[in-house]
Order: C-alpha cells, then sequence, then structure tokens
C-alpha cells in the first residue's frame, strides 16, 4: 500500500511564505533546515523516492527535486537581500564624527645618532656603497696589528683602549672593545672578493670623558677597493658626500697631508665654515673674515702592507679609506653643542632633536625642512 501522494503544492507554498517572512539570516537558516536539512521534509519526501516503483518514480521524481530546487533557489535569494538589507541599515546608523579631537598618542622619535646613520647609508647608497658591520668586541690582530699598528706603536696606548682581561679571549687573542671602525676595514676585505665599496657605522670605545669626548662614540668608516684607484676618486666622493650631507653646495674641502699607520699617503680633511648671523655654519667663504676651516676626518689611500696582511695583492688592488666621527657629524650639522647630551637619555632633549622616522634624506632630494 503506498501513501497518498503528498500535496507538493502546498508544501512549497508554505515554505515560500515562510522564506518570505524571515527577517534575518539566522531566521531563514532555521527555514532551510526545516525544509531541506538532513530530516526536513523537501529531504524526507525524497527518501520516498528510493521505496517507489520505477514508473511512480519517474512521474514523482521530477517534481520532488523541482520542488527542493525551487526552495534552494527562494532561499538563495532571499539571503541575498536579507544582506544588503543589513548592509544599508549599517550604513545608516554608522558615521565618522569629523568634529572630534584626533586622540593623543605618546610619540617617539629617531636619536639624531641613528638619524645620521641612515643619512649616511642613504647617501653613500647613492654612490654604490654597501653598509657593512662588525663586532665591538675585537681582537688587537684585527684592531691594531693588520692596520699595520705594531705591537710596540704608541697609538695602541694613544687610543686609551679597554681592554678585556686575559682570559677572555680564546686561543691567547688579547680582546679589547674596538677603538675605531676600521678592523671593518680588515674583516671586509678578509671576507669579500675586490672590487669593494662600503661604510661601516657603529659605536666605537676609549676612555676618555669630557665636553667633547664620550667613551662610547660612534664613527663611520669608508673603504674602496678596486683597480687605479686614486686619491682623486677619494676627494671627489668625500666632496659628493660632505655636499649631500650638508646640503650646501658651496662647501669646500682642504686635505691636509697628515700620518696614519694603515693610510700612505693620509690625508686629515677640513672643510670650510664661515660665519652667519653670529653662528658658524659649514660652507661659504672660509677665507672671508670669521671663516676658517674645521677637521672633520682623517682619509688615505689603504696602506699596502694593510692589502697584503688581508691575502690582496697590493700590485693588483688599491684604494682608499676614511674615518669620520658619527657624533660630530650630527653636532655640526643640527647645532648641539654637548656630546654628553647625546648619551643622557633626556626625553625633552630628545623631543627637542629628534626626527621623524620618516625623515630621510637622498643625495636628490635633501633631508627637507
Ligand atoms: N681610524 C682613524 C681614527 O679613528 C680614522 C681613519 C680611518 C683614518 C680610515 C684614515 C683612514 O682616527
Amino acid at each position: 500500500m503506498t501513501e497518498d501522494p503528498p500535496d507538493l503544492g502546498q508544501l512549497k507554498t508554505d515554505l515560500c511564505a515562510a522564506i518570505d517572512v524571515a527577517a534575518s539570516i539566522d531566521a531563514l537558516e532555521a527555514v532551510r533546515v526545516h525544509a531541506l536539512g538532513k530530516q526536513g521534509e523537501v529531504t524526507r519526501l525524497l527518501k520516498t523516492l528510493g521505496g517507489m516503483t520505477p514508473e511512480e518514480r519517474k512521474a514523482e521524481g521530477p517534481k520532488i527535486n523541482g520542488l527542493r530546487a525551487d526552495i534552494a533557489e527562494a532561499i538563495e535569494s532571499k539571503k541575498v537581500a536579507i544582506e544588503a538589507d543589513e548592509l544599508e541599515a549599517r550604513l545608516a546608523s554608522e558615521s565618522l564624527d569629523m568634529s572630534l579631537p584626533p586622540r593623543e598618542t605618546p610619540r617617539g622619535s629617531v636619536h639624531p645618532v641613528s638619524q645620521v646613520m641612515d643619512e649616511l647609508a642613504e647617501i653613500f647608497a647613492d654612490l654604490g656603497f654597501a653598509v657593512a658591520t662588525g663586532p665591538e668586541i675585537e681582537d688587537d690582530w684585527h684592531n691594531f696589528t693588520a692596520l699595520n699598528i705594531p705591537e710596540s706603536h704608541p697609538a695602541r696606548a694613544e687610543h686609551d683602549t679597554f681592554y678585556f682581561p686575559e682570559e677572555a679571549g680564546e686561543d691567547g687573542k688579547t680582546m679589547l672593545l674596538r677603538t675605531h671602525t676600521s678592523p671593518v676595514q680588515i674583516r671586509t676585505m678578509m671576507n669579500e672578493e675586490p672590487p669593494i665599496r662600503i661604510i661601516a657605522p657603529g659605536r666605537t670605545y676609549r676612555s676618555d670623558s669630557d665636553a667633547t669626548h664620550t667613551p662610547m662614540f660612534h664613527q663611520v668608516e669608508g673603504l674602496v677597493i678596486d683597480r687605479d684607484i686614486t686619491m682623486g676618486h677619494l676627494k671627489w666622493t668625500l666632496e659628493t658626500f660632505v655636499k649631500a650631507f650638508f646640503e650646501r653646495d658651496d662647501i669646500v674641502l682642504r686635505l691636509r697631508p697628515s700620518y696614519f699607520p694603515f693610510t700612505e699617503p693620509s690625508a686629515e680633511v677640513d672643510v670650510g665654515y664661515s660665519l652667519k648671523d653670529g653662528k658658524r655654519i659649514i660652507g661659504g667663504d672660509p677665507n672671508a673674515e670669521e671663516g676658517g676651516w674645521m677637521e672633520i676626518l682623517g682619509s688615505g689611500m689603504v696602506n699596502r702592507r694593510v692589502i697584503e696582511a688581508c691575502g690582496l695583492d697590493p700590485d693588483e688592488w688599491q684604494g682608499f679609506a676614511f674615518g669620520c666621527g658619527i657624533d660630530r657629524l650630527a653636532m655640526l650639522k643640527y647645532g648641539m653643542d654637548d656630546l654628553r647630551a647625546f648619551f643622557d637619555g633626556d626625553q625633552r632633549w630628545l623631543d627637542h632633536y629628534g626626527f621623524s622616522a620618516l625623515d630621510v634624506p637622498t643625495l636628490s632630494a635633501g633631508v627637507g625642512a
């Protein structure tokens, strides 16, 4: 005995009415479960197909499947309509109050030393230099010996070096806090194939302390190793750098003969300054009244003994090197007068001299106002 065929038309009318009145996604989902879920009414009808004779199935199958498709479609279009309504309601209720004052948030700033390091990296990157680094705890071979500063040389004492106790070094090495960034020259020449173009900014240490010296300070080393490098390249590079850094074209450089064990010949580099509104500024005519020269860095052609110590052939490879105090560059450019303030961590000083994180200059753009 077969059941009376269910009234599909009635079922469809009932379900469509339920879909129609569903006012939320949740309500619609309840209707979907009621109709098409595992125990749903349409699902139950579909299951009856299995118990029918082939003829019955042929007649009933398309009707029941058709009903299922119609209901699924009605649910889907209702869902789209509800979502559109909900979005509209949200847009209408949410608004942006343009009159609210911005929230005060404490803001950090970039320390002038970091700023100047970033500026150096940017300016030298434009000239094809990479940034190299080395350890602050060095051994005396990298810091002195390989740089042609022999055991007995007064420079080792002159530097007022912070030495570690003897036990600190492996294999009998004497360890120290690097007294300059020049050991990075050695490490770079030993680890990289020439041609080499690097700058190496970083911390350096000497036992010194007054208004212009702190036990920890910052230097930047420059090194170029290639074939046929001359002092002309050195001078052009420094001139280009100094003009970009101080953002003035009227800066003159003076190379003064000097002595460093690791460069030969060596030159100390002075920049011309002039007086403007009672203040010394880098640039202008150093020979004018109140003008003059200020030493900013040491430089020279890399001594062939240094090139040899790094395992390179000095008849094939030469180059120049320079070393410069970063803190002093910052003071000259941004007008601070006491070096010690750099390392006091005084928030007011940082608020005054600190930089926005986006204030990085390039050769062409400058630092901006
Ligand atoms: N290392 C030297 C110093 O600390 C500076 C320097 C570097 C000079 C490279 C010449 C070449 O004073």
